[in-house]
C-alpha cells in the first residue's frame, strides 16, 4: 500500500493493493471525476507530486513528466507518498 496526501485539505489516505485511488478516495467521500476507471478516456486526470507507476494509455509523455498529471483510476505509487496539490 501507498500514502496519498491531500494537499488542500490535509488528508492522507492509504491506498491498499487491491483499491484504485479513486475507489480509496471515494470511500473517503473525496470524488474526482471518472468515466471509464480504465486509463483511456483521460476524464480523470489531475495534478500529482511524486514518483508514478503510470498504468494508463491516453496520457502524453510531456503530461506525465513536465505537465505532472496521472490517471488515479489505474495510475498508483511507484513506491513512496504521492500528493495531490488540487
Ligand atoms: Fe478514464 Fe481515468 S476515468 S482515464
Amino acid at each position: 500500500s501507498f500514502t496519498v496526501k491531500l494537499l488542500k485539505s490535509k488528508q492522507e489516505i492509504e491506498v491498499h493493493a487491491d483499491k484504485s485511488i479513486v475507489q480509496a478516495l471515494t470511500e473517503k467521500n473525496i470524488f474526482i471525476p471518472i468515466s471509464c476507471e480504465n486509463g483511456v478516456c483521460g476524464t480523470c486526470r489531475c495534478k500529482v507530486n511524486g514518483e508514478i507507476e503510470h498504468r494508463d494509455m491516453v496520457l502524453s509523455d510531456d503530461e506525465k513528466n513536465r505537465v505532472k498529471l496521472f490517471t488515479p483510476c489505474v495510475s498508483r505509487s511507484a513506491g513512496g507518498m504521492i500528493e495531490l496539490p488540487d
